[in-house]
């Protein structure tokens, strides 16, 4: 399949300058090592940073441009539908303080926002889950009784602000929704100016304790010596025991951005029909924009994203006559078996390794409470959401099996022919081919240049899937990211995919 028309890119790093750092160019010491340049590590660096820590930031990529780059920008406690499934899984007090951890988590970024007069389009907006499916209605008024035994603000709503025929919503009142790029570009300044230190294209490698201290290399010449350090990477880049490869689960949205005549500022909003829709206003200087996406599926499934797009596309067309596409991106997370994110200690009696990982796609306003988490533990304070996020928890069976899948698919596993099939091939496509029963992939850059690749994952050697809409290959096991040529995007795998002479 071809290219999708409009930019492969999230719209919000189309909002803002992209900032400039260094790759780390030097041995360096400090207090606390945060890697990942996402919302979470970004705010963690900021906590521990005002706290008088020495810190140093390390992004394998460009500054917010995984997943926090990449989401809807809901600053929302309404994570579709939760709290009776909460209710019944863990009971009245622990669903009251994951509202309550998300509710704390969007204080925090407004305070932030207050204290330094950021301009990141914030709005407080109320939050609805609708459904367009009669069927879904007792769903929907169960989440209703779960709001009114938490106190939540909010319940069934007659209508949603916005023309769809909704045949039932709820709505969470005073919410909120932001500009992520904006918002985390002015808050790493800050981090700049207490001192942080802050680097791009520096990928975590590996760490080997000395003394008291952990020693991490990076795939530079130059290492970090730390007290600790805190991987708020997608993936956590150490897995002790693999608790971390036998608990998340990787999925994958589809996002799209349209021009729009309308604010559609009244709300934010996803439905709980299948396939999931989700949407929101934003601005791009004085031009509105309607976001738009959902599609949400198991990562590396290997069917084609170019579809999932185009069904947000005929969605947007058909429900708001929108037609000026700007483009396109997918949104990445992991779930846990109780929908739980993991913050804290990687693992029991390990106070040298932090973790924060599996939002399930609502991670915004949770990576704030959970910054504060790691602040809390580092600097030895009590933080009354410490046990509802620990990895050391007590979890529930696993729910379902992983994404391994063998089943054929859209990548059309065919056995390698002759050049014919290379020539067939478009630009900046790719195709899963056999050789002597293994799988290998091959790979037309932009340049029409062949790249030919062993597709066994180089984390745990799982076989990666080609995503024609972002042309990245994906791993189904535990969601790294690698672009055609084979290069890591996002781990945990840490090493490129193995390059093969040819098909022959
Ligand atoms: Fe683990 Fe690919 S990410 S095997």
């Amino acid at each position: 399949m071809d290219k999708l028309p409009g930019k492969n890119q999230s719209f919000w790093s189309t909002t803002a300058q992209a900032m400039s750092y260094p790759q780390l160019d030097e041995d360096i010491e400090i207090d606390t090592a945060v890697i990942g340049g996402g919302i979470s590590g970004i705010l963690t660096a900021y906590f521990l940073a005002k706290e008088g820590q020495s810190v140093a930031l390390l992004e394998a990529r460009e500054l917010v441009s995984g997943t926090t780059g990449g989401t809807t920008a809901k600053l929302s406690s309404q994570h579709q539908l939760i709290y009776d499934d909460l209710l019944q899984q863990d009971g009245l007090d622990v669903a009251k303080l994951y509202y309550e951890a998300n509710q704390e988590g969007q204080k925090l970024i407004k305070a932030i926002i207050d204290d330094h007069g950021i301009d990141c389009d914030y709005k407080v907006a109320d939050s609805y889950v609708f459904s367009e499916n009669i069927e879904n209605t007792s769903s929907i008024e169960k989440e209703a009784e779960a709001y009114e035994k938490i106190g939540i603000e909010g319940g069934i709503a007659d209508s949603i602000p916005v023309d769809l025929k909704v045949t039932s919503a709820l709505v969470m009142k005073k919410q909120a929704q932001f500009n992520p790029v904006k918002f985390l570009y002015a808050v790493l300044k800050e981090v700049d100016s207490l001192g942080g230190r802050i680097y791009q294209h520096t990928r975590y490698m590996d760490s080997e304790k000395n003394g008291d201290q952990l020693i991490l290399s990076t795939d530079t010449p130059f290492t970090v010596t730390c007290n600790q350090v805190v991987f708020a990477t997608l993936f956590p880049a150490e897995d002790p025991d693999s608790f971390y490869s036998d608990t998340l689960k990787p999925v994958a949205s589809h996002l799209t951005a349209f021009e729009s005549p309308e604010a559609f500022d009244s709300g934010i909003y996803i439905s709980d029909d299948d396939p999931i829709r989700t949407f929101r206003g934003a601005l791009n200087g004085d031009q509105c924009v309607l976001i738009i996406g959902g599609e949400t599926h198991p990562k590396g499934d290997g069917k084609s994203t170019i579809e999932h797009y185009e069904a947000i596309q005929h969605y947007a067309k058909e429900e708001f006559r929108l037609t000026e596409f700007l483009g396109y991106w997918s949104e990445h997370d992991h779930t846990t078996p109780d929908r739980r994110p993991f913050i804290g200690k990687i693992q029991t009696d390990n106070d040298k390794m932090y973790v924060m990982t599996g939002y399930g796609k609502w991670g915004l306003a949770a990576s704030a409470t959970g910054a504060g988490i790691i602040k809390s533990l580092i600097v030895g304070e009590d933080n009354r959401f410490e046990k509802l996020f620990s990895p050391e928890r007590q979890l529930p069976e696993d729910k379902g099996d992983r994404n391994e899948s063998n089943e054929t698919d859209e990548n059309h596993v065919v056995s390698p022919g002759s050049e014919q099939m290379e020539r067939q091939l478009a630009k900046g496509q790719a195709q899963s081919v056999e050789i002597n029963g293994k799988p290998a992939g091959m790979y037309k850059d932009t340049d029409g240049n062949m790249h030919y690749l062993d597709l066994s994952c180089t984390h745990l050697g799982c076989e990666v899937k080609w995503n024609d809409g972002d042309q990245t290959w994906d791993c189904p096991c535990h969601g790294s990211t690698f672009d055609g040529t084979g290069k890591v995007l996002a781990g945990p795998a840490k090493e490129p995919l193995r390059t093969i002479d040819s098909l022959q």
